[in-house]
Parts: C-alpha cells; structure tokens; sequence
C-alpha cells in the first residue's frame, strides 16, 4: 500500500464521520508546521496545551512526543526524576471531543508513546505505578464531550471537568478541579492561559474540588 494511500486513510475514516462530525484528522506535516509556530512552548515540559476536537490526538500526540524528548535528554540518567517530569509532561496535555472511540483511542495513543519510550529506557525497572498514573491523568484529561456547550455526552450531561495538576516538593501533586467554562471565562476576561495566577486584577477561578497533596506514584489510589 502507498504512503498516500495510508496517510489518506488515517485523514477520513468513512464518508459518514466527515458528514456527521466533519472528522478530518490533520496530517502530521500540517501538525508540526503549526506546532512550530510555538515551537518553544512544545518543548516546555509544563506548557499546556487543550486540543479542544481532538480527535484521536494529531496534535496531542507530537506535542507529547515533544515534550517527552526534552525530557529524556535531561534526565534519562535518573530514572525518578524522568518519571517525574514525564508525568508532568502528560499532565499538562487536555482534550475534548464527540466521539467515544476517537477519545478512547486518543488516551490510548499518548499511554503508548510514554510506555515504548519509557519501557526502552528502563527496561525491566520501569514501575506499573508509573503507567498507572500516567493512565489515570490520561483518563481525567482527555474526555468525552461538546466543545461547544462545554458539557459531557450522555443522558445527564455535566459541565466538563478539567484537572490541574501542579508538582509540589518533588514527588508530591497537587491537584484541583476547575469547571472549564470557568476557566474560559477567566482565560477571555483576563487574556491570560488557561490555570494562570498572575497578577491581582484578574478573575481567578475557583476550583470546584481540591485534594490532598499525594505521590506521583499513587495518583490512580487517591480518588
Ligand atoms: C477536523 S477533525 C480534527 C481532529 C484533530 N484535532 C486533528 O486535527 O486531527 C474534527 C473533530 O472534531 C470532533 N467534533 C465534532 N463536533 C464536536 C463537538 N461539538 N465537540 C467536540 N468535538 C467535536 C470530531 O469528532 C472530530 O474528531
């Protein structure tokens, strides 16, 4: 099969999902064109980043692939500190879109750019713990729903929920839910990020749930 043909195939899955949900996945040569365009904030471990239709993750997945060669290139000689700032890389990923299994698949795609990488490195180290958290935060941060009214899909649709997750002492996340309207609001308001708290004058949103300070490694136990 040509390369044409496969990078044809991997933009539309069927006539009937272009129709439905205008789903056209952007082709990686277009991804990185863009993503070049903030080439700096790609390669920062802690930038975030919301695809907001993501689809099965185009952009996600070369911003993590990014992210995740900084990474390695400062701290593959200590094995926890990689893990540490891996988790932080995924952690600032978030998306949204329709369809079920493109989110499933999406979650699935970024686990297994971190599990081949990490698997390669460390081999018979790496930690279970470490994959499930990982997995965990994938879960929270890339999700099910309408980008437009900003709610879940299902019989009883809820505002969409997103983490922050901020490293704290080391090994310590702490982690705090916002509702995203609220935090959309604030972002339009202020002009500033999503998650910023700078300056005085700006609206700050509340989180709707805070927890308590728990290791990278236990994130998956402490809900
Ligand atoms: C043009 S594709 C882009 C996918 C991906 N961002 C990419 O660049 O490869 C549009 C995506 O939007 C999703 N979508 C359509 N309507 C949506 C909505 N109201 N909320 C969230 N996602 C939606 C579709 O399922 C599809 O995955």
């Amino acid at each position: 099969m040509s390369k044409r043909k496969n990078n044809k195939e991997k933009q539309i899955i069927s006539t009937q999902r272009v129709v439905d949900h205008g789903e056209v996945f952007t082709s990686t040569r277009e991804v990185n064109a863009m993503l070049d365009l903030v080439k700096d904030e790609t390669e920062r471990i802690d930038s975030r980043f919301l695809e907001p239709a993501c689809g099965t993750g185009n952009f996600l997945a070369e911003v993590l692939t990014r992210k995740l060669n900084i990474v390695e290139s400062r701290y593959k000689k200590n094995q926890l500190e990689y893990e540490r700032y891996a988790l932080v890389a995924v952690c600032s990923l978030y998306g949204i879109d329709i369809l079920e299994d493109s989110i499933k698949e999406c979650r699935n795609r970024l686990l297994v750019i971190f599990q081949e990488r990490y698997k390669l490195l460390y081999g018979k180290s790496s930690k279970k713990e470490c994959i499930k958290s990982i997995d965990f935060v994938l879960k929270k941060n890339i999700i099910r729903g309408n980008a437009l009214d900003l709610k879940t899909i299902g019989e009883h649709p809820q505002p969409i929920v997103f983490s922050e997750w901020s490293p704290v002492n080391g090994s310590m996340i702490k982690r705090r839910d916002f509702e995203f309207h609220e935090l959309l609001s604030a972002a339009q308001s202020n002009e500033l990020p999503l998650f910023s708290d700078l300056g005085e004058d700006v609206f700050i949103p509340e989180p709707i749930k805070e927890y308590p300070l728990t290791h990278f490694l236990r994130l998956a136990d402490a809900e």
